[in-house]
């Protein structure tokens, strides 16, 4: 273990990669980025990084942030309950700690968004506590070390056991950055960068030939399929959009109204349905616009984009928390998911076409 740890330590002190957020012990920088980490790759998460912490630089600056603008800052990154997450955990802390963040592992566990890896990677860091991590280059280097015959998945109890008894009880901060540098960087899950690692003499999967076949990955769920419609809905030079619902997944998100498409119905028809449903309004189609794929992490999308026309009634909110009329030029300070924004060039390309406006008559 002594020798592993060593030998781990000097490689990061020479290769180890100057982050952001390691230039910083402040509990809240960490916080952020780690969250931001959990399912972003470090190169993209560096500029969200930096521009959150300028727009909110403290707990009790999250906290007091309209819930549109921690989304807005968030936006691209995916996975947007993270940042729902970190707004309400920022809230509480300022009700309950005085905006202090915790330095306990079972209070810091018991924030909404922070899990054990999580809570680990921010309380060695910002504290220098010796609490393993266990994230998914963590778990590929540990895998390789032992030549573990399972994926990593099926074996979370042994991988942490591992984790903690190879952590390096004088610097745990250096150790649990310097695991994941390896896992980014050297024991990369393709082509990993045997001759470079520190811990080569000692690794069972290069030692057996195994480097390249392990960790073994778990049978793949397949990822359902869902085709929506949506409507963009225009009245003279406004479009119509919507919130989403808390309840529903990328709550709080805005969004073109429409949804998915029940058999026996076209997509046309869909949208004229959905936007009655949800805002009460009557709409015609006008013509296609586009469509789109997309995929998050459970399931693929087709959007079936719609240019409409606005025919009557009022907006209202019936199955969305909020709908506005908005400019095209407005749109872009609305977070919208992923898929909703692969529309917007399509859109801004017919309304360029089509004069800006679309008088309804
Ligand atoms: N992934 C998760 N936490 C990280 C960190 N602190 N540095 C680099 N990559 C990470």
């Amino acid at each position: 273990m002594q020798r592993l740890r060593q030998s781990l330590q000097r490689w990061y002190c020479q290769q180890g990669r100057d982050l952001p957020w390691r230039r910083t012990r402040d509990p809240y920088a960490i916080w952020v980025a780690e969250v931001m980490l959990q399912q972003t790759q470090v190169a993209t998460v560096i500029p969200y990084f930096q521009r959150w912490m300028e727009a909110l630089p403290g707990i009790p600056a999250l906290a007091a942030a309209p819930q549109q603008q921690v989304l807005k800052l968030w936006e691209g990154l995916g996975y947007y309950r993270r940042a729902l997450n970190l707004h309400k955990a920022a809230q509480i802390l300022v009700r309950e700690r005085n905006g202090e963040f915790p330095r306990d592992l079972e209070q810091v566990l018991a924030l909404p968004g922070i899990g054990r890896t999580t809570a680990g990677g921010i309380l060695s860091a910002a504290f220098d506590q010796p609490l393993p991590i266990l994230d998914s280059n963590v778990k590929r280097v540990l895998a390789r070390l032992v030549a573990l015959q399972q994926p990593p998945s099926q074996c979370l109890s042994l991988l942490w056991q591992l984790s903690q008894q190879l952590l390096d009880p004088v610097q745990p901060r250096a150790f649990n950055q310097a695991l994941m540098d390896l896992g980014a960087t050297v024991c990369r899950p393709k082509k990993p960068h045997c001759g470079r690692c520190p811990w080569q003499a000692d690794c069972s999967a290069y030692n057996r030939g195994q480097h390249q076949q392990l960790p073994m990955s778990a049978p793949r769920a397949s990822r359902p399929h869902k085709q929506i419609a949506v409507a963009i809905v225009l009245r003279g030079k406004e479009i119509l959009i919507d919130r989403r619902l808390e309840s529903s997944m990328l709550s709080g998100l805005w969004e073109f109204p429409g949804g998915k498409i029940e058999p026996g119905e076209t997509a046309a028809e869909c949208v004229v349905r959905e936007v009655k449903e949800e805002i009460g309004i009557d709409i015609e189609v006008v013509a296609p616009l586009a469509t789109v794929e997309h995929a998050y992490t459970h399931f693929t999308v087709t959007l079936i984009a719609f240019i409409c026309r606005y025919l009557g009634g009022e907006a209202q909110a019936l199955q969305c928390s909020e709908v506005r009329w908005v400019s095209p030029a407005e749109l872009s300070e609305f977070p919208f998911p992923g898929a909703n924004q692969k529309l917007f060039p399509h859109l801004h390309a017919w309304l360029a076409e089509h004069g800006n406006t679309f008088e309804h008559t």
